[in-house]
């Protein structure tokens, strides 16, 4: 893939519209995941220190393109010391600005035209600039105007955290280390068909756990009581399972589980092998039997990808016990240099963070369902767009 990168163009003097996906977790006004914004700074700072006039486009949250005044951008803004202009479309500012100076641009969801990639729209957000950067991976599965529609108006590049993203994922995908170990967990398998299915064909193994792990293993016959699973994705995950087969990749399904008796951060745990089961237990986590077969997967291979946490990580120690003992497990082999890690997705992000184990890990990616799909081989309209024909 050879995509138009910002590094050799002379930006000094040149108002540059800097795409950024700043997307991060806000609870009551205040960043609680600082990430993406922190892997966004140093093309930031390189546009800044060159002398350019930097305006970051960015959205927050779903609005569907109404002015959601709880999805503004304004506290991100704050928390990184920049001028908040509070209309995308403003072009006011643009007078008063000197050379190394950036600002934040109000939520470009709040219009409808960003999503609808309106031509309208897009020649109106790019109006005054002379140069077009995009920085945000985690937004370029979207073909939205401030993804696409500026790059057919202005002269346009990719920032550094975006052709980071590509080579990092990129090389993985192309030239792992094996054995290759594929971790996929969290929710739905029928948002993670496509996912699946590449993986099995990439990985020597493949662990399926979480909500996505118990459809597995209903499929594969088990009670999964009153548990959050999707019954109606049966056939695809035995398919899957024989894909997975003839690919000659070894599939792990969960054979026990933390179960609970209502849906609750402060229910008691109890962990069942998959045959003790009742209809009215809630699978809440993965189990200790399961967690430890996973560990050892981890400790023969020599790449792990992972995407999706085990449980409810996010309540408390008890129901994240298999996703922080996986996490602490990943991280260990790492640091010892037995392994290379690569982590996608904001809740398993948000999990290495909260234990402090980010530092451990191999390669961190910003992106949810834009590094599933890229991993999954599909083209990025976000990275099309900036290749060179
Ligand atoms: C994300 O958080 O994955 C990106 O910012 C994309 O957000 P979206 O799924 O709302 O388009």
């Amino acid at each position: 893939m050879n995509i138009r990168s910002f590094e050799n163009i002379d930006v000094r003097g040149k108002f540059v519209l800097l795409r950024d996906d700043f997307n991060v977790q806000i609870i009551d006004g205040k960043i609680k995941d600082s990430f993406r914004i922190t892997q966004s700074m140093p093309t930031i700072r390189k546009l800044s220190e060159s002398g350019a006039k930097v305006a970051i486009v960015a959205h927050f949250g779903r609005p569907n393109g109404v002015r959601d005044m709880g999805l503004s951008l304004a506290p991100i803004a704050e928390y990184m010391k920049i001028p908040f202009i509070p209309d995308c479309l403003d072009k006011d500012f643009m007078q008063d600005m000197k050379n190394g100076d950036v600002v934040l641009l109000e939520n470009v969801r709040f219009y409808s035209g960003e999503e609808e990639d309106c031509p309208k729209f897009s020649a109106k957000l790019a109006n005054g600039f002379d140069v077009f950067i995009n920085d945000a991976f985690a937004v370029s599965h979207r073909a939205h105007a401030s993804t696409v529609g500026v790059t057919k108006i202005l002269p346009s590049y990719a920032g550094e955290l975006l052709l980071s993203e590509i080579k990092q994922l990129t090389k993985i995908i192309e030239n792992p280390k094996r054995p290759l170990l594929s971790i996929v967990a969290g929710g739905k398998v029928s948002t993670k068909i496509g996912v699946l299915k590449s993986l099995a064909k990439l990985s020597d193994k493949l662990i399926v756990d979480g909500a996505i792990g118990t459809t597995f293993a209903f499929a594969n016959g088990a009670n999964v009581g009153n548990s959050l699973y999707e019954p109606n994705m049966k056939d695809t995950a035995l398919e899957i399972m024989e894909f997975a087969k003839q690919n000659d990749c070894e599939l792990f399904i969960p054979i026990d589980k933390g179960v609970g008796k209502v849906f609750s951060k402060d229910a008691d745990r109890v962990n069942k092998p998959l045959s003790e089961i009742q209809d009215d237990d809630i699978i809440m986590d993965s189990g200790i039997e399961t967690t430890k077969r996973n560990i050892e997967i981890i400790n023969s291979v020599k790449t792990v990808l992972w995407n999706g946490t085990f449980g409810m990580a996010e309540w408390n120690d008890k129901w994240g016990y298999a996703s922080f003992e996986i996490a602490r497990a990943i991280a260990k082999q790492t640091r010892a240099g037995e392994l290379e890690s690569i982590v996608g997705g904001g809740d398993t992000v948000a999990l290495l963070e909260k234990i402090d184990i980010k530092d451990d890990i191999t390669y961190i990616s910003t992106g949810g369902g834009a590094f599933l799909e890229f991993i999954e081989g599909l083209s990025l309209p976000g990275i099309k767009a900036l290749e060179i024909a």
